[in-house]
């Protein structure tokens, strides 16, 4: 069955009933015309496939995707990343109509730490200060005092008083990183993501070996084996503005290899090569979670208005005091450099 989306006025929150796609249309220009149709703004995370950061309005890390939904004007937001963000674009514009293309896109360190579980880690450390990773549900949000983010969980590590112990979840990685940093006293969720735990140390060294100017920049959720190998250490738009601003010619990736595709457009010429994981092969690391979005869904939950986001307002309302201490608390964004426009 075919479908054609009538031509409707700016803002139409009418949900439609498309079940299937027509296979000889243009997705993408039908994407865009409902994006039109619906007042929708089209947010994207770097781990997205390079269709979908093309035809996004931004494209971000964590942060920068939670601030955008916190001050868009569109009427929907077509969330193109794993539910957590989705959630915390909900938590922050409770207005806003907010699909997600795949209810199904988890993450693993969300589903490392059940809110009930959480609650009892919490009452078993009374005088901890809970610092917790923006992956994780709305309930655990709604149990936390600060949330972070790779971009500014230092900073704000830095700002909670000397002598206050924190409870860190649910990424042990990314917790014992900023300890190692800090020298703060930090107990830490046994979590961590399936993905950044895949790189192997010992492929990576092999590749060191090949390219041996090539600096290695890895995300924080990185085991500690892997982040001793690096230059750098960065979230997601940390490392793509290592990429852009280093001298080097060639750059070793430790994170989701999706977002190679924004370092190709931001620093065309440069040489980027994916650390490997045991099976020596590159790009193995693909998020399975970010994976399910495709162009199909993204065209359908703007059609039907489908998937969307809900969170309970008893808990919205909580999770919101603990994000918006992170936003009070984070500095500002860093510009990142346009290599290719610089030069064009
Ligand atoms: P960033 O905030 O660095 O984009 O990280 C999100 C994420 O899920 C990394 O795996
Ligand atoms: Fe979660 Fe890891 Fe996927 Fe990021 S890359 S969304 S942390 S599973």
């Amino acid at each position: 069955m075919s479908t054609t989306v009538l031509d409707r006025p700016k803002g139409n929150l009418e949900p439609l009933n498309v079940t299937e796609i027509d296979p000889f249309i243009d997705l993408a220009a039908e994407i865009d015309r409902l994006r039109k149709e619906r007042n929708a703004v089209i947010l994207a995370h770097y781990y997205q496939d390079p269709e979908i950061q093309d035809i996004a309005d931004f494209v971000g890390d964590s942060l920068d995707l939670s601030r955008k939904a916190a001050n868009t004007d569109a009427d929907v937001i077509a969330f193109c990343g794993v539910r957590f963000m989705a959630e915390t674009a909900k938590i922050l514009s409770p207005e806003k109509t907010v699909v997600l293309p795949d209810m199904a896109a988890g993450c693993s360190l969300e589903d490392s730490c059940p809110p009930d579980e959480f609650a009892k880690f919490r009452k078993e450390h009374p005088d901890h200060v809970s610092l917790t990773y923006i992956n994780c549900s709305a309930e655990v949000k709604a149990l936390s005092d600060i949330i972070v983010t790779s971009t500014n969980a230092q900073a704000i590590v830095e700002q909670i008083p000397e002598g206050t112990p924190i409870l860190f979840a649910p990424d042990r990685h990314l917790g014992a990183y900023l300890a190692r940093k800090t020298g703060r006293d930090m107990t830490l969720w046994p979590g961590s993501c399936i993905v950044h735990e895949q790189f192997s140390e010992r492929e990576l060294i092999k590749v060191m070996g090949e390219n041996p100017d090539a600096p290695v920049t890895a995300h924080p959720e990185c085991p500690e084996a892997i982040l001793a190998h690096a230059d750098h250490i960065g979230s997601t738009s940390s490392i793509l503005k290592f990429v852009t601003e280093t001298d080097a010619q060639t750059i070793i990736i430790a994170t989701e290899p999706h977002i190679i595709h924004q370092m190709e457009k931001l620093a065309p010429g440069k040489t980027f090569i994916g650390a490997p994981g045991a099976d020596g092969e590159c790009n193995c690391n693909n998020c399975p979670f970010m994976e399910l979005n495709t162009m199909e869904k993204l065209y359908l939950s703007l059609a039907n208005l489908a998937p969307q986001i809900e969170v309970p307002e008893d808990i919205r309302v909580k999770a919101l005091q603990s994000v918006q201490r992170m936003l009070d608390m984070s500095p500002p964004a860093q510009p990142i450099r346009d290599a290719a426009a610089a030069s064009a």
